[in-house]
Formats: C-alpha cells, sequence, structure tokens
C-alpha cells in the first residue's frame, strides 16, 4: 500500500522572508495533521534552513525536499551542493532530473543517475522527473521515450525500500503553461512506468514506489489524477506558491 504524495515545487520563487511565511501558512493549515499523506515541499536553496525552522517548530509532519543537488562530497565545484549539505539544513528530498534542469542547464540522465546514487548513500529521497516534450507527444512514442528515460535514470540503483524513491512525471507540455494532460494519459504513461520499474526491481518494490503526476496540477484537477491506479500523487508548481490552494490538494488527497 502506497501512501499519497503531495510535493511543492516552489522553483526560483520567494526569497527568504517570503518562503518562511508560506511555509507557516502552510504548516497553519496544516495542524490538524495530512493523514496518511505525505507531504514535501520544495523551496528555494537559500530558503531551505529558513523552512527547515518553520516545520521543526511547528513540529510538522511537513518534510523538506531540495530542488538539486552535486553528486560529489565535497571540494572545488563552485555553485554546487553536496548531500551531506543538504541533510545539513533538514533536507530529508530532492528533486532530480526536473525538465528546465535537463532543458536550460542541459542535465542528462546520466547526471540524474549519478545524483540518485549520491542523494540514496546520504538517505536522502530522490523524487526523480522525467516526461516528454510536445513534439515527443505528438510523434506518438511518448511512452518509450518515458520508459527509456527510467531505465537511464535507475541504471544500477538498489532499492530496498520502495518508499525511498519516488518518481514524478511531468509532460513537458502541461507544465506552467495551463494545459494539462487527462487523468487517462497520465495512467497511460504512469502504468508502463510502474511495468518497468516491475521489470528493473520486481514487483514488490514496484508496488511500494511512488509515481506523482506533475504538470499543471492545481485543487480542481487533483482528484481526477489521484483515481488512477498508478498515480499516487502530485509535484505541484505554481499551485503550491498559495498556502491555500497547496493545503486544498493535499486535503484531497487525504479523500
Ligand atoms: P506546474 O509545475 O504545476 O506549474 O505546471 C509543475 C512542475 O514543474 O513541477
Amino acid at each position: 500500500m502506497r501512501n499519497r504524495m503531495i510535493a511543492g515545487n516552489w522553483k526560483m520563487n520567494e526569497t527568504f522572508a517570503e518562503g518562511v511565511e508560506l511555509a507557516q501558512g502552510i504548516v497553519d493549515q496544516l495542524a490538524s495533521g495530512t493523514g496518511n499523506v505525505d507531504v514535501v515541499i520544495a523551496p528555494p536553496l537559500v530558503d531551505l534552513k529558513g523552512v527547515s525552522e518553520v516545520l521543526t517548530q511547528a513540529n510538522s509532519s511537513v518534510a523538506l525536499s531540495a530542488q538539486n543537488v552535486y553528486w560529489e562530497e565535497s571540494g572545488a565545484f563552485t555553485g554546487e551542493t553536496s548531500p551531506a549539505m543538504l541533510t545539513s539544513v533538514g533536507a530529508t528530498y530532492c528533486i532530480i532530473g526536473h525538465s528546465e534542469r535537463r532543458g536550460y542547464f542541459g542535465e542528462t540522465d546520466e547526471d540524474i543517475n549519478r545524483k540518485a546514487k549520491a542523494l540514496m548513500a546520504h538517505d536522502i529521497v530522490p523524487i526523480s522527473c522525467c516526461g516528454e516534450s510536445l513534439e515527443v507527444r505528438n510523434a506518438g512514442t511518448h511512452v518509450q521515450f518515458v520508459v527509456d528515460q527510467i531505465k537511464a535514470d535507475t541504471k544500477g540503483l538498489e532499492i530496498t525500500d520502495p518508499s525511498k524513491y519516488v518518481i514524478a512525471y511531468e509532460p513537458i507540455w502541461a507544465i506552467g503553461t495551463g494545459m494539462t494532460a487527462t487523468a487517462d494519459d497520465a495512467q497511460e504513461v504512469c502504468g508502463a512506468i510502474r511495468k518497468t520499474l516491475v521489470e528493473i526491481f520486481g514487483a514488490e518494490i514496484a508496488d511500494g514506489i511512488r509515481i506523482l503526476y506533475g504538470g499543471s496540477a492545481k485543487p480542481e484537477n487533483v482528484g481526477g489524477f489521484l483515481e488512477k491506479e498508478d498515480v499516487d500523487g502530485a509535484l505541484v508548481g505554481g499551485a503550491s506558491l498559495k498556502a491555500g490552494s497547496f493545503v486544498a490538494m493535499v486535503k484531497s488527497a487525504m479523500n
């Protein structure tokens, strides 16, 4: 049985003070608990420590995620952040392979695979993103495209606890565009991802790995995605920047 997950990706939004305020709003509105739903927020790097303090002070079950990591332990890698540094400010999750990082910063599946391994060695849960462009979708090769990404991104990973590895399927054409995939579109690809995970890790592990949908997910449509067999939650961008809409999505997942 997989716990549902609602994860907020703040992207490059919220200064330190704004981030602390947003986190406070979220924990206040979730003060009565989140049931079986795992709730994660991913602020920008400079906000992590401040948001971590908000979560700790509120004794909140909301978990903290980074948006990126570098796979080396330390050293001359200007501008980068190691897994141990993320742990030191309270992050227990990290988004990797977001299409914006693949597209704007040239990240490859090989990079994403190395990041996953480095995070897991430090007991940080990767939220590993995949998804096709509109071009690929229109060519009708989206399922194979995503399956190939999954195979490359998970190459050589050892997963013993399936709750410690999360996948987010985010069709690029639906991110920040307001154009959502239908719940059936999401299930088609998430189902194929699950099958691929069964082939790689066996049924028991594959059954426990959460697969999130991302791309213009909002309070009004999240329920439809969550009804699908292989969709276990949402990775939310725009709608995670207001405490009210993010919390509404968590509540929807609790039903
Ligand atoms: P969106 O972003 O919800 O604003 O479409 C999702 C994401 O990119 O993680």
